[in-house]
């Protein structure tokens, strides 16, 4: 079975008083409730040792934003995929839109990525998703297939079933704008049928498939609650305890 997962991505927000507040009020959340879907945040990389103390018992998942694709050596800024296994992180973004828009990131940086970070046993969570461009052109189908295959096809059915995908479409990222539920529905179910194309029915079933891209307490529910969707990565709404908190309780019925 496959599992249901709300990830926060906090981005470059938040200074060390306010994320380790918000870090406490996660925790006592976690604590007071039952949730049906693990919950993991990444917080900026300074903050993922303050996050593993707090997250002590594994409470919420610990994330980085973002890995190295080298092992080691003289890469100034970077953090490695050994120095994440060191702290006992969960695992990583890989190839967020972001990253691939501000900082040249590809598929083929994120093959590498995805690799390593298996090797480490982190769990990658490997996102993608197109362009405003590309889907008014018709193109979207297309351009997540080419990221998939890319980025994830160079992998054992083991390797494959170790990974997240999380399927976050450029235009709906911080704009308030959502795909619908039947738009996020239909590439959903086209990532899971690539990689059962590839792979098998099996193994496709096993993989965990989340939505990011303006998800908000009000529309998690619904969005959740397509069939090939498991649960979500979360941006803005993620930085107040109160809208994550909705957002995790979409997985309540
Ligand atoms: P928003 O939820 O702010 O649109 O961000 C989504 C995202 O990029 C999560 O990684």
């Amino acid at each position: 079975m496959r599992k249901n997962i709300v990830a926060g991505n906090w981005k470059m927000n938040k200074n060390v008083i306010e994320a380790q507040q918000l870090m406490f009020q996660l925790l006592e959340y976690k604590k007071k409730n039952t949730t049906n879907c693990e919950v993991w945040i990444a917080p900026p990389a300074m903050y993922l040792m303050m996050a593993k103390d707090v997250f002590s018992h594994n409470e919420i998942g610990v994330l980085a934003q973002d890995m190295s694709e080298y092992e080691s050596g003289a890469y100034t800024g970077e953090i490695s995929a050994d120095m994440l296994e060191s702290i006992h992180a969960t695992g990583t973004l890989i190839g967020h839109s972001e990253r691939r828009q501000y900082h040249g990131e590809t598929d083929s940086h994120c093959n590498v990525k995805v690799k390593l970070a298996l090797d480490k046993g982190l769990t990658p969570i490997y996102c993608n998703g197109e362009t405003l461009e590309q889907r008014k052109s018709g193109q979207h189908l297309e351009v997540v297939k080419y990221q998939i295959e890319v980025a994830l096809f160079t992998l054992t059915a083991e390797e494959i079933k170790k990974v997240v995908i999380a399927y976050e479409p450029v235009w709906a990222i911080g704009t308030g704008e959502t795909a619908s539920p039947e738009q996020a529905q239909e590439i959903h179910k086209h990532i899971r049928t690539l990689i059962a194309d590839k792979y098998g029915k099996d193994i496709a079933d096993e993989i965990s498939i989340l939505y990011g891209g303006s998800v908000k307490p009000d529309n998690a529910k619904e969005i959740f609650s397509q069939p090939d969707i498991d649960g979500g990565l979360i941006g803005g709404a993620a930085l107040k305890v109160e809208d994550f908190a909705k957002i995790i309780e979409g997985f309540n019925s």
